[in-house]
Order: C-alpha cells, then sequence, then structure tokens
C-alpha cells in the first residue's frame, strides 16, 4: 500500500499545478493518471488562458464578460476570485516556464505576452502559446513534476473509486486499477484531490480525448458529493468535419482575429456569412449561441457542416498564429489559408460537476475536486471561452492554500482494506461493454443534445437507467478493466445530464428546451444530492 500527505488523481492543469504547488512547499504528493502523464483535455487545448494584463482591460471587464456568457446562472463570487486570480496564476506559469506568445513592443521597452481574443470577450484578454497553449503548459508542468523529489508519479492507473471513513464522512484514499500488472491497487491519503476533467465523452462527437468520461464526478457522486448544474453540457461550434478527424478543434481565436462563419453554396464554395442573423455579436457572440445558429442552420438547410473562412486574412499571419491548425488541416489536404474550412459542433467541456466551495473542499471531509470536475460556480449555464484553464489553475491555487494550512490537522493515513479481487471472474462478454459504450453515446447525442425536448428527455432517462443497470450488474460478476470503468462512469454522469436537463423547465445558456423556451427571471443552479431520488438507480 502507498501512503502519501495528498492523493492527486488527474495530470492536466489542475493535478499538475496543485501537486506543483504543494510539492514545493514540502508536502508529499502522488500524482495519478489513467494513462501516460501527459494527457487528459490541457494538452489539447488551443485558444489560450484569460486574464486581464492590458492597460485598457479591467478586472470588472473580465467579470462582466463571464457573467453575460453564463446567462444569469453563474455564482458572482465565485467569478470575482477566479477573475481577480487571472494576473498571478499567469505570473505563476511564467515563473515555472511556460513560453507564452510574445509581442515585441517598443514603447513598453521590452517584450510583453500577446493577448488573443474569443468570443464573449469585450476586450483582447487571451494569453497563449500560438495556437498549442495546452501543450505549452501541459509538457512544461510535466517536466516540473517528472523532476521533482516529493512528487510519485503513477501512470496507467485508473481509479475505481474513492476510500472512505463512513462515520467521519471523510476520504482515506483510493483504488487504482494498474493497467499493466491488472490488479487494483490502494492508495492512502490524508486528502484527496479529484482533477479528472470532463464527462463529454458521453456524446457521440467531441472535442475531447477518449479519457474524458467524468471518472471523478461520477466516484464523487457514489461516495455522497452533490453535484450541480450537469445539464449545461457545452458544445463547440467549430470542430473539423472530415472523415480522418472528426474531433480536431478549429479553435476559436480564428473568429477572434477575424474568421467568418458561412453556408457552403451548392458547389461547396463558401456563401452566405450567416451569423449577423443570429446576434449583434456575430461570430463572437458566446459559443452556446454560435453552436445553436449553426446546428438551426444545419437542421434547415440539410447540410452537413458549415464553412470558417479566415482566407481574407494574409497568409504569413495564419501561418504564424495557428500553426498547429494549419499544419493539420494541410495533412488532410486542406490549405486555410486559401480554403474555407468545413466545421461542426461538437460536445466540448462539462460547465457543472461536483459542488465545491471557494477553497476546492466539497462535501466529503478532506476530498477536493478541481478543474472541470468541479463545479464551483464561475460558468454558470454557458462557459466563457478560455475560463477553463484559468479556472484550473486559480483553484488549485486556493486548494494548495487550504492543504498547507490544514494537512497537519488532518488523520495520518489510514491501514486500508486490501481491494477484493476473489469475488469475481473473467468475462467472456466484451461485447456488452463496446456495445453499452457506442449505444449511451448515441442516444446522449441524438436526445440530449444541442436543441432539447421533454420528451426526448423522458426517452433518454429510460434507456440510460436500463444500462445504468446492465452495466452495474456486469461491474459486480466480472473483473474489471479499463473500459468497463469508464463505461461505468459514464453511464452515470449520462444519467446526472439527464435528471438535471428534465428538472430544469426553462431554456437557458446552454440548456435549450423547445417546449420551455422561455428563460426565468430568477436563476437557480441545479443541484443534485445522492440518495435523494428514489428513481435514481445507483
Ligand atoms: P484534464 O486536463 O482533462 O485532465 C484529466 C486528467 O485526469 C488526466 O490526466 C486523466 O488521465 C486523469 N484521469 C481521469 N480519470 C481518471 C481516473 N479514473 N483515474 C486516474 N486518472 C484519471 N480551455 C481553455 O481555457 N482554453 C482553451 O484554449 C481550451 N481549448 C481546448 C481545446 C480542446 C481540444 C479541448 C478538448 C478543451 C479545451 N479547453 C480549453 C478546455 C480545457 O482544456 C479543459 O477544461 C481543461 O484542460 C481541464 O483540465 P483538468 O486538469 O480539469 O482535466
Ligand atoms: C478554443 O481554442 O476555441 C477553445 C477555447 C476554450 O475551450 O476555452
Amino acid at each position: 500500500m502507498i501512503s502519501t500527505d495528498v492523493l492527486v488523481i488527474g495530470s492536466g492543469a489542475a493535478g499538475l499545478s496543485l501537486a506543483l504547488r504543494l510539492a514545493q512547499a514540502g508536502r508529499k504528493v502522488c500524482v495519478v493518471s489513467k494513462t501516460r502523464i501527459s494527457s487528459g483535455s490541457t494538452l489539447w487545448a488551443q485558444g489560450g488562458i484569460s486574464a486581464v494584463l492590458d492597460a485598457d482591460d479591467s478586472l470588472e471587464n473580465h467579470v462582466q464578460d463571464t457573467l453575460i456568457a453564463g446567462a444569469g446562472l453563474c455564482d458572482e463570487q465565485a467569478v470575482r476570485f477566479t477573475v481577480a486570480r487571472g494576473p498571478a496564476v499567469i505570473r505563476w506559469l511564467v515563473d515555472q516556464g511556460v513560453e507564452f506568445t510574445q509581442v515585441d513592443d517598443d514603447e513598453q521597452q521590452g517584450h510583453k505576452l500577446h493577448l488573443t481574443r474569443e468570443g464573449g470577450h469585450s476586450h483582447r484578454r487571451i494569453v497563449h502559446a500560438a495556437d498549442a497553449t495546452g501543450r505549452a503548459v501541459e509538457t512544461t508542468l510535466v517536466g516540473l513534476a517528472e523532476q521533482h523529489p516529493n512528487i510519485t508519479v503513477l501512470e496507467r492507473r485508473v481509479a475505481v473509486d474513492l476510500i472512505l471513513d463512513r462515520a467521519n464522512k471523510r476520504v482515506q484514499g483510493a483504488y487504482l486499477y494498474n493497467r499493466d500488472s491488472k490488479h487494483v491497487e490502494a492508495v492512502s491519503a490524508r486528502a484527496v484531490a479529484l482533477c479528472t476533467g470532463g464527462a463529454n465523452q458521453v456524446y457521440l462527437y467531441s472535442s475531447n480525448p477518449f479519457g474524458a468520461s467524468g471518472d471523478g464526478i461520477a466516484m464523487a457522486w457514489r461516495a455522497g458529493c452533490r453535484v450541480a448544474n450537469m445539464e449545461f453540457m457545452q458544445f463547440h461550434p467549430t470542430c473539423l468535419f472530415h472523415p480522418e478527424a472528426r474531433n480536431f478543434l478549429i479553435s476559436e481565436a480564428l473568429r477572434g482575429e477575424g474568421a467568418l462563419l458561412r453556408l457552403p453554396n451548392a458547389d461547396g464554395s463558401p456563401g452566405e456569412r450567416f451569423m449577423p442573423r443570429f446576434d449583434a455579436r456575430a461570430e463572437l457572440a458566446p459559443r452556446d449561441i454560435v453552436a445553436r445558429a449553426i446546428d438551426h442552420e444545419m437542421k434547415r438547410l440539410g447540410l452537413k457542416h458549415v464553412l470558417l473562412d479566415i482566407t481574407h486574412k494574409d497568409a504569413d499571419f495564419i501561418r504564424a498564429h495557428f500553426p498547429s491548425i494549419h499544419a493539420r488541416c494541410l495533412e488532410l489536404g486542406l490549405g486555410i489559408t486559401e480554403q474555407a474550412i468545413p466545421v461542426v459542433p461538437s460536445a466540448h467541456f462539462t460547465c457543472g460537476g461536483i459542488l465545491t466551495d471557494l477553497s476546492a473542499r466539497t462535501d466529503v471531509g478532506g476530498l477536493y475536486a478541481i478543474g472541470e470536475a468541479a463545479c464551483t460556480g464561475l460558468h454558470g449555464a454557458n462557459r466563457l471561452a478560455s475560463n477553463s484553464l484559468l479556472e484550473c489553475l486559480a483553484f488549485a491555487s486556493a486548494a494548495a492554500d487550504d492543504l498547507l494550512a490544514t494537512l497537519d490537522d488532518q488523520p495520518a493515513p489510514a491501514a486500508l482494506r486490501p481491494w477484493d479481487e476473489s469475488r469475481v471472474t473473467d468475462s467472456d462478454e466484451d461485447v456488452v461493454v463496446s456495445h453499452n459504450w457506442l449505444e449511451l453515446r448515441t442516444f446522449m447525442w441524438d436526445y440530449v443534445g444541442i436543441v432539447r425536448t421533454s420528451k426526448r428527455l423522458e426517452r433518454a432517462l429510460r434507456r440510460v437507467q436500463l444500462l445504468n443497470g446492465e452495466i452495474h450488474d456486469y461491474y459486480g460478476n466480472y473483473k474489471i478493466n479499463h473500459h468497463l470503468l469508464e463505461l461505468r462512469n459514464l453511464v452515470v454522469c449520462a444519467e446526472l445530464i439527464v435528471r438535471s436537463a428534465l428538472q430544469r423547465k426553462e431554456s437557458r445558456g446552454l440548456h435549450y428546451m423547445l417546449d420551455y423556451p422561455k428563460t426565468f427571471t430568477e436563476a437557480r443552479p441545479t443541484i443534485l444530492t445522492p440518495g435523494s431520488d428514489p428513481a435514481q438507480t445507483r
């Protein structure tokens, strides 16, 4: 059994920044990743990190932009808390060695960070490393974590469940499935942080890596934590439409730098620019509005995709600002300096998650949740672009402060019961997992997507409860593997999404209901409590 001060489950921006802050302050940390350490959505983030750094901008502007994008549902205290920490977390990343894109500015007598713009932002405030910001952040933090003597990295370990001291409602550690030895190990800790990312693979088409299966959200739910706002699943408006690259994102920063959304003409060439018909902010409207407009036009005209056109910009500018997107499209035979890019919306970000306070604490003692797995109240009904990495970094910093102040008062790591492997047998029915995985993601896409109705949601609930029961039985009878563990978590998250969506009898932000088109004057979060609904299966 491994013992540590803090067990950090997840090695994206949230997990690694927390681990480094704790390790640099002298605490022992164990960081777990279910694949290699360099993994998760963070690695794929393109546009950047929002922070107020320009003299013409203000914290108040950033707060207001976040509140507007969040469609009245943001927790204003969480918004102010996060936005205020923006400049400091960017300085921290620069101090760790992250190389952001800079501008030469003679008047400033030296260099400063280049700021780009994205939808919903009234000012330029996105710090970035060309169009591969996540890679710059992730690789720098991974390099530091791997070298740090206080950090133990456990790769290819899938956290199965949290281990609890139920009498005191405290976390004691977690069981980890080792994908190489095929055995389950127990890790004991004074505190545990769930930094496991979102649940966007619950949909058939997603911009996310396959591991985005909501494991932390499902584990926290099983451990007794409340979850909030799960109906607000964000669809990014522009993922590349190409048979070989369905989940490749075309960053919102292209629209920030002037790219236009157009309908394809009958011969496939770029035609009418349609966003001005939907919103005065056109291509720079918040994401929910742009994704819904694209969905509407695709359904109205029977289109497979729309076009994102940046060909009017200078070719050198495009290549310099978007080198990765340019190169990837070129590999697929698409020259974005002279051709418009076929794009479709796809599932991108989980705005809801495990309910936390401003120190990232959950309902269970010693258990923290940070990053996309958490619901801090920052995003409300729709996340503002580039506010996610900011949230990861700001709340990792807050959690580190809280942990450093309280760890010595927490019970020492306990001796844990080993995992019981005797009760199960090998499965000869792996097809159940692959079949249910596809079925779940297909009906979630068809019934719980960008535009919803009560009837479709009820249909989805019946199916999800059936699958939940089947997977629960399968889990109880057969040896586990990482696909089964992910499916078990995805189906829990799917049920949380559908049940939350059914509770919200209005349209707000990302939750758009044809039979409830109005928005209530009073905005309330949807909070689900484990064990409180008799209709809930597991
Ligand atoms: P992740 O980075 O997703 O990391 C999750 C980690 O948890 C991984 O290490 C994974 O292995 C581990 N894990 C999960 N489950 C388990 C388990 N059961 N056991 C062990 N380990 C587990 N946001 C922005 O702010 N700006 C952007 O420009 C931006 N661009 C994006 C582009 C793309 C293509 C995508 C997909 C997202 C983008 N986002 C962006 C969103 C942002 O990248 C994510 O919300 C953010 O990186 C989440 O970070 P995280 O640390 O919470 O989780
Ligand atoms: C993008 O680059 O468009 C993604 C930004 C984000 O998800 O915040």
